[in-house]
């Protein structure tokens, strides 16, 4: 196959880019808080910020697998830098998420969330998916990659597949219960789409003579 030319996007190195998709992750938070704020959530204001909250954390986390596929098709390196922040964001939508199911449907009860985690195999997967993507938030930063090193570290942060496979079992058997797979397939394609692509890219770049395996 041959290797693709580099697309200039020297823009994405502008400060202001980065700005730009901070901003664009907080829209859905503040369409939430208005909607709250002004009654527009439905009759269920409740359900809708649980249901909205989870979907948000499963999109930032698609986007976040798109960007090393996306990153080595178009040769643009730039949107490496782009990355944690989105990272970040799928956590911090995640943990929200959390808070939404915490307050709205267990009263903040702890005990009561601890039973809840142990008697719905949908809520445990759940609560696996966010300890994994709490690891990789908390492992994101500078003085963790040194500590670990490289590889890894890369190693490590590898499990955000694993995050995104959790993540769809906990929406497929969410779904079960309604018979209603339309949007669980949406999303299964895109990250098997995202999965396939990278472990092309990483058969294609490990030839003999490429860059060594850790470094893809
Ligand atoms: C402790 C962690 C978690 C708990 C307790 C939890 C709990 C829940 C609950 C109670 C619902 C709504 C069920 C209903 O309305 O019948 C839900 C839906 C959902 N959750 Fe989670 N969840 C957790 C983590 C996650 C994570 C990490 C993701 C994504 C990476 C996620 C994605 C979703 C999605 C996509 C839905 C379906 C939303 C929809 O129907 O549109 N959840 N979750």
């Amino acid at each position: 196959m041959p290797k693709p030319r580099p697309m200039r996007a020297g823009w994405l190195l502008h400060p202001s880019a980065k700005v730009l998709l901070f901003t664009l992750c907080l829209l859905p938070l503040a369409w939430l808080v208005f909607g709250a704020a002004t009654g527009g959530l439905g009759a269920n204001p409740a359900e809708k910020l649980i249901r909205s909250t989870g979907d948000w954390t499963l999109r930032l986390l698609c986007f976040t697998l798109a960007i090393t596929p996306l990153r080595k098709l178009l040769g643009v390196q730039q949107l490496a830098r782009f990355r944690r922040m989105l990272g970040l964001f799928t956590f911090s939508y995640a943990l929200l998420h959390l808070l939404c199911y915490a307050g709205f449907d267990m009263g903040l009860d702890a005990r009561a969330i601890v039973l809840d985690i142990a008697q719905r195999p949908f809520i445990l997967v759940g609560a696996s998916t966010f300890a994994l993507l709490l690891a990789l938030a908390i492992t994101s930063f500078q003085p963790f990659l040194r500590w670990l090193g490289g590889r890894r570290w890369q190693a490590l942060h590898r499990l955000v597949y694993l995050c995104a496979v959790l993540a769809l079992l906990h929406f497929f058997w969410m779904r079960a219960g309604k018979r209603d797979f339309a949007e669980v397939f949406v999303y299964t394609t895109i990250i098997a789409i995202l999965l396939m692509a990278r472990v092309m890219l990483r058969w294609r770049l490990a030839g003999p003579g490429k860059a060594p395996a850790h470094m893809l």
